[in-house]
């Protein structure tokens, strides 16, 4: 009997899941998506390669590895044949590897139109999407009018298609925006074909029958703090990035969770809109853009940048149940005089370490500052080759957290990896 373990980004997305899964991958038969849809941007190297994984999970390049897309995921058929097209690139044949669930809802070109649109109109209150269609297609999925992956097997799936097309472009009118709906349906049906040769499954007897035999691994899009229900909303994406995304994204228990990885940066970054209470505006935060070549996988926008947020991160260890945490781009910090970590936020002048309902209110973060370890850590491989303050910065944080840091990355490489 195997369990599914889970591997999920603790902040505002982008903590280097696909290296860490990438890592882990080795160790797991096979790997799931379950939520969110190509805004992910998840980072591979290796062999001197690099590869930036949207829809397919990051476990593709491994060997003998399975790979599933679950129903909880929105996808995108136009940017997953070019994704699939890159794969093969590489010597990997996507078709024998990946398998899709039925029920994952399908993004039309008239979805990417309205999260335009939406976002037009928003004005000065927009999300700064990724532009993906991600919010209208969820939309549609709550509202009960989708179209999902297993309806292309339909002899009705134009009539559906068209059907959904006509509700989008009344919405499209309504917001008096300017565009042509249908210049990538031609490319978009194309690759309906393309998705077609894909083994479609039920992802739900899929995933629980292969986890009666051997344990598998759900890698998290996004991040915790753009969860629906528990990020800071409305500044957040369209679906529970947090643990129970995975049971409904992949139709499995509570009970067949493992071990919950929980991936943090040594400090936070945050693209797009939204509150962020430790941001920093200086050249201290200019100085980790730099070193942390904190710059979007997927949209190339400039990281906001600041210090570690503990209180935040001690609400989303909480909120996913972590049982390991994973520090990454610790060694972007090597340089650093001094190391500042929030540990508690005065909201209208009142001290507390509990992460508040609206965030977006006047939050003065307090912090703990640590003695820089001026040491370059990226060729360090054993834990007590470890500079002392680098040592205690750890102890504090786990400490703070309560939750033990099981696995340290000092740079981008597989190799550049200490577990402890
Ligand atoms: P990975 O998986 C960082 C952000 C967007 C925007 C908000 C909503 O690489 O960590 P959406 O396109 O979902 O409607 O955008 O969420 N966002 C991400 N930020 N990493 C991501 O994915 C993100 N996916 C969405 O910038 O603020
Ligand atoms: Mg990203």
């Amino acid at each position: 009997m195997g369990k599914l373990d889970v591997v999920l980004g603790l902040q505002w997305g982008d903590e280097g899941k696909g290296k860490i899964v990438d890592v882990l991958a080795g160790r797991y038969p096979a790997i799931a998506r379950f939520q969110g849809g190509p805004n992910a941007g998840h980072s591979l190297q290796f062999e001197g390669k690099n590869f930036v994984a949207r829809s397919i999970p990051s476990g593709i390049f491994r060997e003998g590895s399975l790979n599933v897309i679950g129903n909880g995921v929105v996808l995108d058929p136009i940017e997953f044949r070019g994704e699939c097209l890159d794969v093969e690139k590489m010597g990997i044949d996507p078709v024998k590897k990946l398998f899709i669930s039925k029920k994952a809802h399908l993004i039309l070109p008239t979805h990417r139109l309205l999260d335009a649109a939406n976002e037009a109109a928003a004005g000065k209150g927009k999300i700064g999407s990724t532009l993906r269609g991600i919010g209208p297609t969820y939309t549609d999925k709550i509202s009960r009018k989708g179209l999902r992956v297993g309806d292309i097997l339909s002899p009705d799936f134009r009539k559906k298609y068209e059907k959904l097309k006509a509700i989008h472009i009344k919405q499209l009118r309504n917001l008096e925006f300017e565009c042509n709906p249908d210049k990538e349906e031609q490319d978009w049906f194309e690759s309906i074909e393309f998705l077609k040769k894909f083994t479609l499954v039920d992802c739900e007897y899929f995933v629980n029958d292969f986890l009666s035999k051997d344990s598998m691994l759900a890698e998290g899009a996004q991040g915790s703090l753009l969860d629906i229900d528990y990020g800071s909303y409305p500044f957040v994406t369209s679906s529970n990035t947090t643990v129970g995304g995975a049971c409904t994204g992949l139709g499995v228990a509570p009970s067949k969770i493992g071990k919950v990885y929980g991936i943090f940066k040594a400090y936070c970054t945050r693209v797009g809109s939204g509150p962020f209470p430790t941001e920093l505006f200086d050249e201290t935060g200019e100085k980790i853009r730099q070193i942390g070549h904190e710059y979007g996988a997927v949209t190339g926008r400039s990281r906001r940048c600041g210090w570690l947020d503990l209180v935040a991160l001690k609400y989303t260890c909480m909120v996913d149940g972590v049982t390991n945490l994973i520090m990454m781009k610790a060694d972007c910090l090597d340089s650093f005089e001094t190391i500042k970590v929030c540990t508690k936020y005065k909201v209208n002048g009142l001290e507390t370490d509990q992460f508040p309902f609206d965030i977006s209110a006047d939050i003065e973060p307090i912090y703990t500052e640590f003695k820089g370890w001026h040491t370059n850590t990226t060729d360090i491989r054993r834990e007590e080759d470890l500079p002392t303050e680098f040592k205690d910065y750890i102890a504090f944080m786990e400490k703070y957290l309560g939750v033990p840091i099981s696995i340290i990355s000092i740079g981008p490489d597989r190799e550049a990896t200490i577990e402890r």
